[in-house]
């Protein structure tokens, strides 16, 4: 025998992890599934790195042009090539090396011809394309504004052929409606076709020159227009600011669009300062994306030049000049694109691959729970703690082993996001990401009953964060516009600050890699950004640890999770609901009945008693009414002791509340009111000590389906308190006795077992440590005859120094195994008592039974009623017919005699004399209860 102290909270934690242990070994291969996901979504983005890498990254586009220059053997292959800007179109040019840089024009940007600021006077030009291109001036002194204005435009184009190319170029003022490009040694304006335009007062005669340059190895050959410049005054920069912003109405087409070429507000520019602001256009300046950090080229210098120079003519006459030739951009060594697309993306994916966890963990929450596994765990004496803290550890080593594999296979395979960043800071972010995960599937596993509905919720979950995330959040993210403290709101939703936390990792990897700068390191902690996810994700980890305790007890204590809200929009309970009540109690109370509720009483007086190991009192349940259905009385007030040693039958028809007994008894559902006492502990105060005395075997059989029959039993012996040579004793004695030993059936599956091997393992878990109590819900059905009467001696000797109490529809079982038999009927019960004491009382005769040809049916009336005047006749078809016969009014030897006389006058088919069955018992007690229920 096992000794009765109930097991520790280490022991249940061991032998819960015991469980989950061999649970996974048998498991093994969806793990191995599981932890081999982020390798291929690792080698997914490897591969997308690569492509790009070939098509775009590696493209004749994205580097310097080159040209084959010597190909002597022939066979196509370029022995030498030459890579440098002449050999290269405007896109690859800016990747060149640039050792010498080449001089390059200094061209003005001037708005194209259908945005230029014009009246509506001259509205006609923006037809013909002619349209003038405006400066603007302003400043402190007038006067001195319109001599200076008079100084910026030259009024011919000169080109004198002996002088130097540039200095040349520079005596007049150029533009180009072109924009300019990265650098500033390829200048759209001047390496293509389009014409440069030369800005003059006048355009009279109009004069169409050209002029051509080479840049070796090419010649470009450049044709000049003139382009009217006016230049205008303004009395202040406010009236500028006004006219500049004119070119965003764009709304009504009365208005003008307004775009000039710039605008200088000369300030107190006087005879000893010259001191000027410069409105230009950097609207060219490229956006500042994380895909295109490079920034375009902004065509400003020679605006300064222009006003210089005016500038200059005013103090020493127009002839004094200060010319700018060209300007030059520093060397530079060759380069290439390299965008790490994988790091680009990498945030989308990661995303994916870490929530990918959540549908699992929480199917394997809500799966306990709809098999009710769980629960009949703490039937059999598994507090939440061990519970808790066991299934927590478990998700969270399986989480990191997860996690390891993906950094570890991500690094090894080359992935920047996870090598160019600090592990210790990716291993931490990923850490409390898993445990918020873990948490929070805890928490809204108590939402749902159905796995089904969990994993659609949680799928849509995986893919809703990483989708939204790349698109809106990301979006949100870039957009400077956006406020931060929104973005902070949006971090609370567990996915987004995930995603923010490796999108913070793809900036600084995608940095890395194209400048060489640091990776994120804990000195970019709170730089990045990543300090606030940090906070957020512990602070919503803890938050979200203490909701689930909080719901799982509330829950698992049979109350509504959301007790607090209904108690505020509760109606009070409607009068007539009570009255209802007290009606049921009316009944005809039975005499044993009676007896049996008195001795309750009197056991109730002295409760420290131990000779009862289960005393009820009064228990009543009443499911409150749905849809305007009346409340169901489930139960109408029960007084039961069982004492220990006894095995207590109950039997009734279906629906006639003896499962919902069982219900309270084992903690399933709270009595509405009455009490149980369970070894002298009250069921409404202390389940959790009665669960450790207690074994169940539930109507459906509650087993995983991966797990064997050996290991169910270690398990629940384990939770028992059995430990070492006792365990495997009990375990190998408990498999003998529900015959499940032979033919290695012991270490199959539970999944593979027939209907009737799950019952007879059911009935060896609820048995196994000896428990002080047991109840059994139809522990045989499905059974063939040889294995039930195996169960039913196993049962038989467990009974010794237990309380057993069972339901059966089997009155063959009742008869063989109860001490006591209870017939419950519609909430209440009808009799009690020794079963052949119940036979005496309730089917004081016998049954007999005669067969004949239908016209003699009126002749073995009249035999029956000679034998007993008493007689009734209770069944009646076709030429059979049955009669109930007194026992006190008639002798077995008279029946006898008299059949053999009928024989003689008629012919009989067959006939026979039975005593009561349980089963007569059984009927006629519940169909004059049901009756007098129905009357009442
Ligand atoms: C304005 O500039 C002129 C020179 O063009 C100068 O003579 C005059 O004194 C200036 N006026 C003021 C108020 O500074
Ligand atoms: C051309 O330039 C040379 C040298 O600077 C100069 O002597 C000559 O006068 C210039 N010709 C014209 C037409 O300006
Ligand atoms: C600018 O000032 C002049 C003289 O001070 C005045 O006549 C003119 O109306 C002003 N222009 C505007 C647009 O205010
Ligand atoms: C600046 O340049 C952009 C691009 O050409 C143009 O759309 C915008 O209207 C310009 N803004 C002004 C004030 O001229
Ligand atoms: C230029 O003008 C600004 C604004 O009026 C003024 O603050 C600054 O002192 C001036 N600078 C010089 C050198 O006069």
């Amino acid at each position: 025998m096992a000794n009765h102290v109930s097991a520790s909270f280490l022991t249940r934690a061991n032998a819960l992890f015991r469980k989950n242990l061999t649970y996974q070994k048998s498991n093994i291969w969806s793990n191995v599934r599981l932890i081999v996901i982020p390798f291929y979504l690792c080698v997914l983005l490897v591969g997308i790195q690569v492509l790009f890498d070939t098509q775009v990254n590696n493209s004749p586009d994205n580097r310097c042009g080159c040209r084959c220059i010597d190909e002597k053997n022939g066979d196509g292959k370029c022995e030498r090539k030459s890579c440098g800007l002449q050999y290269s179109n405007q896109t690859q040019a800016s990747f060149c090396a640039l050792p010498n840089p080449p001089p390059l024009l200094s061209l003005l940007q001037i708005p194209s011809p259908e945005t230029r600021s014009v009246d509506r006077a001259h509205g006609s030009c923006r037809r013909t394309g002619s349209c003038p291109v405006t400066i603007l001036v302003t400043g402190n002194n007038h006067s001195l504004g319109a001599t200076l204005s008079q100084n910026l435009l030259d009024t011919s184009f000169t080109v004198n052929s002996s002088d130097n190319f540039f200095r040349n170029l520079a005596y007049n003022v150029l533009g180009t409606t072109s924009e300019a490009d990265y650098t500033n040694y390829y200048d759209p304006g001047i390496h293509s076709d389009l014409p440069i335009f030369q800005i003059q007062p006048r355009c009279i005669p109009p004069t169409n020159l050209s002029f051509s340059f080479r840049q070796s190895p090419v010649t470009f050959h450049k044709e000049v227009r003139c382009v009217q410049g006016l230049v205008l005054w303004r009395n202040n920069s406010v009236e500028v600011n006004d006219e500049i912003f004119k070119v965003y109405r764009q709304g009504n087409p009365e208005e003008i669009i307004n775009e000039v070429v710039a605008a200088f507000d000369l300030l107190d520019t006087g005879k000893n300062n010259f001191n000027v602001t410069i409105w230009y256009n950097s609207t060219y300046k490229g956006n500042f994306k994380l895909q295109d950090r490079r920034v375009k080229y902004v065509r400003v210098p020679r605006s300064v030049n222009l006003v210089s120079n005016a500038y200059l003519q005013f103090f020493r006459g127009s002839g004094t000049k200060m010319l700018l030739d060209f300007v030059k951009e520093m060397p530079k060594q060759e380069s290439m694109l390299r965008v790490d697309i994988a790091s680009v993306i990498g945030p989308v994916f990661l995303t994916w691959v870490i929530v990918l966890l959540f549908p699992v963990i929480l199917n394997s929450l809500v799966y306990e729970k709809q098999q009710r596994l769980r629960i009949i765990m703490k039937m059999h004496g598994l507090g939440d703690g061990p519970y808790w803290m066991i299934t927590y550890a478990y998700f969270l080593v399986i989480s990191t082993l997860y996690i390891i594999c993906l950094m570890v296979f991500g690094s090894a395979i080359g992935l920047k996001i996870f090598r160019f960043n600090d592990y210790s800071i990716q291993f931490v972010f990923y850490f409390l990401c898993i445990n918020l995960q873990i948490s929070l599937a805890f928490l809204v596993s108590s939402v749902f009953s159905k796995v089904k509905t969990a994993s659609v919720v949680a799928y849509l979950y995986v893919f809703g964060s990483g989708l939204l995330g790349g698109s809106l959040f990301q979006f949100l993210l870039e957009g400077l516009s956006f406020p931060r403290r929104w973005i902070l709101v949006m971090e609370l939703y567990p996915g987004f600050s995930l995603y923010r936390g490796l999108y913070e990792f793809s900036v600084y990897a995608i940095k890395r890699n194209l400048n060489g700068s640091d990776g994120m390191k804990w000195k970019h902690f709170s730089y990045s950004a990543m300090d606030e996810v940090f906070y957020i994700i512990i602070i919503e980890w803890f938050l979200t640890l203490i909701a689930a305790y909080y719901i799982d007890r509330v829950s698992s204590s049979g109350k509504d999770p959301l007790l607090f809200l209904k108690k505020v929009f509760k109606k009070p309970p409607s009068p007539q609901r009570q009255r209802h009540g007290s009606t049921v109690t009316i009944g005809m109370e039975k005499l044993d009945v009676a007896q049996e509720s008195e001795k309750v009483k009197q056991l109730m007086l002295e409760p420290s008693s131990t000779s009862h190991a289960i005393v009820c009192n009064n228990l009543k349940k009443v499911y409150p009414g749905r849809d305007g259905n009346p409340p169901k009385m489930a139960v109408r007030g029960l007084s039961l002791a069982v004492p220990s040693g006894e095995c207590f039958g109950m039997l009734g028809p279906n629906g006639a509340g003896k499962t919902s007994f069982i219900n309270m008894m084992t903690g399933l559902v709270k009595p509405t009111s009455g009490t149980a006492l369970v070894q002298s502990l009250d069921i409404c105060q202390d389940m959790d000590r009665v669960y450790t005395s207690m074994g169940v075997c539930p109507q459906h059989d509650l087993l995983w389906e991966t797990l064997t029959g050996r290991e169910h039993l270690l398990f629940y012996g384990r939770l028992k308190n059995l430990k070492g040579s006792d365990l495997h004793q009990a375990v190998e004695e408990s498999l003998k006795s529900v015959n499940l030993f032979r033919g290695g059936v012991a270490d199959k599956p539970a999944g593979r077992y027939s209907g009737g091997m799950k019952r007879r393992l059911s009935v060896a878990i609820s048995l196994i440590g000896s428990p002080k109590v047991v109840y059994m819900d139809e522990p045989s059905t499905g059974l063939d005859p040889a294995s039930r009467r195996s169960l039913w001696a196993a049962i038989k000797s467990a009974k010794k120094a237990t309380a057993i109490i069972l339901t059966t529809h089997s009155m063959e079982e009742a008869e063989f195994l109860c001490d006591r038999l209870g017939i419950f009927v519609d909430g209440r019960l009808q009799c009690i008592g020794n079963p052949k004491v119940l036979k005496g009382r309730y089917g004081g005769s016998y049954v007999f039974t005669m067969t004949t040809s239908s016209e003699h049916e009126k002749d073995v009336e009249m035999l029956v009623q000679d034998v007993s005047p008493n007689a009734k006749k209770i069944y009646h078809i076709a030429g059979t017919q049955k009669f109930e016969i007194p026992k006190e009014e008639v002798r077995i030897s008279e029946v006898f005699q008299a059949v053999e006389k009928a024989k003689g006058n008629f012919k009989v088919f067959a006939w026979g004399l039975a005593d009561t069955t349980l089963e007569d018992v059984f009927i006629k007690v519940a169909r004059t209860s049901q009756a007098v229920n129905v009357f009442s």
